[in-house]
């Protein structure tokens, strides 16, 4: 066939464009690939152009500015020769690329193949209700999924005050006195708890127990954390764990289920206080929407209160991601893992919220940290303190009487037909129910309630599972009547014939009495419009990527398309129950597949993991895994981590989580890892060697040329390398973990996949590993996934944050290999042009030899804490009254910003960054030169809010005008994002600690 050649104007574009020599002269922009289709045919939508900002001709312009004339010529100065790939590793041939339209048929396609089975499985999992106003607004909203984790708090008020009414939220029905800002799913949430438990224990008792009762994916993961700390997990029946003195010594803590997995409500009143005795723990896994009737385990003398807010509004999507929650006595507070938002006070003394406890998260205690937790669940837990304040108390109430009701009539209905149900004396949504009676096996009861499109939970070989949920109608109730009527072979009863449920069907003394969500916030966005504004409200207080680019180095905060979001929330894979049928999911195994597939083109490793649900527990999971390679081979005792000073927190926390002992390696002053260090460390400890773990490109911003040598020297010494893939976004197509010499890496799909930050999570965290760890990679207790010796399960879901894989699958199959690869050299001339544009008005700390940095840049403000007293702090506030998020602080340099552009944001953006913080760089020199004072200057009074700006002359008391505070950028005065408050006071925060909702009198006064 003969092709139709298409011209278009990209020539005409090529020539305006080519001219301009200044920046920001460019009005005119191209497609960032200028190639013309090469037939009629061919699909115009391709993503590449729209994924990547620069456009050819800026490309070209700024190759130039930086010397080169080739994209080659320049990658050749970047990255080091001995670890390039062949660009056909990953290219259209490997990675075919599809258009935006075919992207979305493909999966409509694949989704059909999800059977639409109605699931009543439960164990932790329900088909969750969306307020649309919720799904819409919060879950599908770029102002709310775009924002990263609120470490700069005067520009993100909204998700704060957000995040403060979920914990409002935990801590009321819990009725527990603080509770973090959510974790990374229930099972998780468990084995924080257990290591919690045994830390209070000064570590010395090493017991914890608990209940068989318990989620069987808790107990798998349990297992697995409790190996790396040396704690003896006991699996059995709560009521013997005080019968045996020797156990109760050495007792840390227990875990029981309220409701537990087969249904049952128990009273452990007692128990709790008999736990206490023996000087242990308590701690209880529940259910949100149960404890609007249950007595909270807060008021039972509970020690620390979690589980899965994912029934508030969340779609079971195969798994998550869901928030997990966790809260704990007063006395617990700061042992707490995770992030925890108080309230504090702006300099202009008013309140204001920001992340609580300066520690933040554990892992910035390195190797003395017992969790590895940071990125979490911020926006699955926005959704379930929204749906909250939709509802509210009464709506609540409401829901779960109608969930409790409608489950009694099925009790009552199935008692009818002969059946025995297990807990008949005390449940709040599930029934176990004995078919023997009726079926030969309870084969013969699913098979009964498939033909009816159910799936119930598979118990054991004569007994069935039910739960229902917010979503179960007389017709759902109905089928499942049906489906027990055929199995029993018995006429069907009739509704009307079963008396109407009045009474609760648990212990009296279990039943709540107290009051919930008693504050504001749950009692007054109840209508549409309310719930609207309310939630518009808080978004408007946030800098998300919607405004502007968020520059922070290691994460990577690329665009988030929406033709890759939209999938998402399609009933066809945000309605699938976790635990359905292998025969049922056959579009989310196939999606898992091919992820899998190309995350192991990209990284040149032979097999995946999705499971873990963050880049941390990807480490885990990685070191877990290395962990039982070595002790197949019988070298179990080889227990030693070496990590370079530079490595992220999370680096030695989750060594130590994984049983290792971190030795740290020295970097020299150019940022380079120390090999001759490195070599004595592997060679000292070469007995017990276990791992070497290295993130490439360093922390510091650069390809270093050792990294192979690096990689031989372990081996030669019996070690393993761990490659931490949170800076993929360098290699990708350029290189690989697998060509720099590593066994096992993880990614984070919330950088380099593209999966959105969510304000502090969700994030995917998979790991990828040469082909002798394949056979250990991660299992689950009730899905089949990991290799022939696998190790346990590192999260509560067989394929972790499923759901969201969506996302990162459509990035990689839309941008196909050439756009990957396209993507990183952006990147690449991006970090290098701004980093030219900076030379001269700020130090850059480290370079290649060529003079190069990698796909970020660190950049040190020393010298102004010196001339002028200016700390890194007083930089990034400043920023905000420019409109953008500042990059990351202090990390891993304490004086130092680490700046990412990523390949999403153009030269315009690019040069806009540059322009801010070029003259923020002359407002300090003004500092330096005494034309402002030291102490009261437009940096160390930064941000500043409108509040501030309006203020009578008499406040404003500064020597620079208003304007010069608000608008130092012409083009602040059509594009101006305002700071909320002025800069917040953290010392009076986490002296104050203050971790929920004003009350009506707080607001009152
Ligand atoms: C280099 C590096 N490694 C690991 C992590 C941990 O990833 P996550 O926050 O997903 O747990 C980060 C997160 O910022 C990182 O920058």
């Amino acid at each position: 066939m003969v092709a139709l050649r298409i011209v278009i104007a990209s020539s005409r574009l090529s020539r305006q464009s080519a001219a301009r020599s200044i920046y920001h002269s460019l009005s005119v922009r191209g497609l960032a690939t200028a190639k013309s289709p090469a037939n009629l045919f061919e699909s115009l939508d391709t993503f590449t152009d729209r994924h990547v900002g620069p456009d050819d001709n800026e490309t070209e312009f700024m190759l130039s500015k930086l010397g080169f004339d080739s994209m080659e010529s320049f990658l050749a100065a970047t990255v080091p020769q001995n670890i390039r790939i062949a660009s056909s590793t990953v290219s259209n041939a490997s990675i075919p690329a599809l258009s935006e339209t075919e992207l979305h048929a493909n999966a409509k396609r694949l989704g059909r193949k999800n059977e639409q089975f109605k699931s009543f499985i439960g164990m932790g999992y329900h088909n969750a209700v969306v307020p649309p106003v919720i799904l819409r607004n919060v879950f599908e909203n770029p102002a709310w999924y775009t924002p990263y984790t609120p470490y700069q708090p005067e520009i993100a008020q909204g998700r704060l005050e957000s995040l403060v009414n979920f914990q409002t939220m935990i801590m009321s029905l819990t009725s527990m006195h603080v509770s973090n800002a959510s974790l990374l799913d229930e099972a998780t949430a468990a084995a924080e708890a257990m290591v919690m438990a045994y830390v209070q224990s000064n570590q010395k008792k090493k017991t914890f127990f608990v209940d068989k009762a318990v989620l069987p994916q808790t107990i798998a993961v349990l297992k697995t954390r409790a190996k790396g700390f040396g704690i003896n997990l006991v699996v059995g029946d709560a009521g013997d764990v005080l019968k045996s003195d020797a156990l109760r010594a050495d007792l840390a803590g227990v875990l029981v289920q309220y409701p537990d997995v087969n249904g049952f409500v128990t009273d452990y009143s007692d128990f709790t206080k008999r736990v206490h005795e023996a000087g242990a723990l308590v701690i209880v896994a529940t259910d949100l929407l149960a404890l609007t009737l249950l007595q909270p385990p807060g008021e039972w003398g509970a020690d620390i209160v979690l589980g899965n807010s994912a029934r508030f509004g969340v779609p079971a999507g195969y798994g998550g991601p869901h928030g997990a929650f966790f809260a704990v006595t007063e006395k617990l507070k700061r042992k707490m893992p995770g992030r925890l938002i108080g309230r504090s006070k702006d300099t202009m003394g008013n309140p204001a919220y920001r992340l609580a406890l300066q520690t933040r998260e554990q892992h910035i205690r390195r190797e003395k940290a017992t969790s590895n937790i940071c990125t979490s669940q911020a926006l699955l837990a926005n959704m379930a303190a929204m749906y909250a304040i939709y509802h509210g108390p009464i709506g609540l109430e409401r829901i779960a009487k109608k969930v409790h009701f409608l489950t009694q009539t099925l009790k009552l209905a199935v008692e009818r037909l002969g059946f025995r149900v297990i807990n008949a004396s005390s449940y709040f949504d599930t029934l176990t129910i004995d078919v023997s009676k009726h079926c030969a096996n309870a084969e013969v009861m699913h098979a009964a309630a498939a033909l009816q499109g159910l799936n119930l939970r598979r118990v054991d070989k004569n007994t069935v599972g039910v739960t229902l949920d917010e979503s179960v109608g007389k017709e759902d109730l109905l089928s499942l009547i049906r489906a027990f009527h055929i199995a029993a072979s018995q006429p069907a009863p009739n509704l009307a014939d079963l008396p109407a449920p009045k009474e609760l069907a648990f212990p009296h003394q279990l039943v709540r009495e107290s009051e919930f969500l008693s504050h504001p916030v749950f009692n007054k966005h109840h209508s549409e419009t309310e719930m609207l504004r309310y939630i518009f409200h808080l978004a408007s207080k946030d800098l998300g990527l919607v405004h502007a680019m968020i520059p922070l180095g290691s994460c990577t905060m690329k665009l988030n398309s929406t033709s890759s979001m939209i999938p998402l929330t399609w009933p066809e894979f945000g309605g699938i129950h976790p635990f359905a049928p292998h025969e049922q999911v056959a579009g989310y195994r196939k999606i898992i597949k091919e992820l899998e597939d190309d995350l192991c083109k990209i990284t040149g490793f032979s097999a995946c993991s999705v499971q873990p649900n963050s880049g941390a527990a990807g480490e885990y999971a990685g070191l877990t895994v290395l962990r039982a390679y070595h002790e197949s081979r019988g070298e179990g005792h080889r227990d030693v981590c070496l990590i370079p000073l530079s490595a992220h927190g999370t680096n030695p926390a989750s060594a130590v989580m994984a049983g290792l002992k971190v030795v740290p390696v020295k970097t020299h002053a150019d940022g380079n890892l120390d090999l001759e260090d490195l070599k004595a460390k592997a060679e000292k400890h070469k007995d017990n060697l276990a791992v070497f773990m290295i993130t490439y490109p360093s922390t510091f911003g650069v390809f270093e040329d050792g990294i192979t040598e690096a990689c031989k020297i372990i081996h030669d010494c019996g070690g393993q390398v761990y490659l931490d893939g949170a800076n993929l976004n360098a290699q990708v197509g350029l290189t690989n973990p697998a060509v720099c010499g590593g066994d096992v890496c993880h990614l984070n799909l919330h950088k380099t996949f593209a999966i959105p930050h969510g304000g502090g999570g969700p994030g995917v965290g998979p790991i990828c590993v040469a082909e002798h760890l394949a056979p250990f990679l991660p299992s689950h207790p009730l899905v089949k996934t990991g290799g022939d010796a696998a190790i346990d399960a590192i999260s509560a879901a067989p394929f972790g944050s499923a759901s969201i894989l969506l996302i990162s699958w459509a990035y990689i199959k839309m941008l196909g290999g050439n756009g990957l690869s396209e993507s990183t050299n952006i990147a690449l001339l991006n970090a290098n042009y701004m980093a030219h544009r900076l030379a001269g008005y700020y130090s850059l700390r480290f370079k290649n030899k060529n003079g190069r940095v990698a796909h970020e840049l660190l950049i040190d403000l020393a010298e102004f804490d010196k001339s002028a007293g200016l700390k890194v702090t007083d930089f990034a506030k400043r920023l905000q009254d420019y409109g953008f998020h500042p990059p990351t602080c202090s990390w891993p340099i304490s004086t130092c910003m680490l700046i990412e552009p990523t390949e999403s944001e153009t030269l315009e953006e690019i040069d806009r960054f540059c322009d801010a913080m070029i003259q923020i760089r002359k407002e300090a020199e003004d500092i330096i030169t005494g034309k402002q004072p030291k102490d009261n200057n437009l940096l160390k009074n930064a941000p500043h809010p409108l509040s501030l700006v309006v203020a009578s002359d008499k406040e404003w008391n500064r020597p620079y005008t208003r304007e010069e505070a608000a608008y130092p950028m012409p083009w602040l005065r059509e594009k101006k994002f305002w700071p909320t408050v002025s800069r917040i006071d953290d010392a009076y925060g986490d002296l104050n600690l203050i971790c929920d909702c004003p009350t009506v009198e707080e607001l009152a006064s």
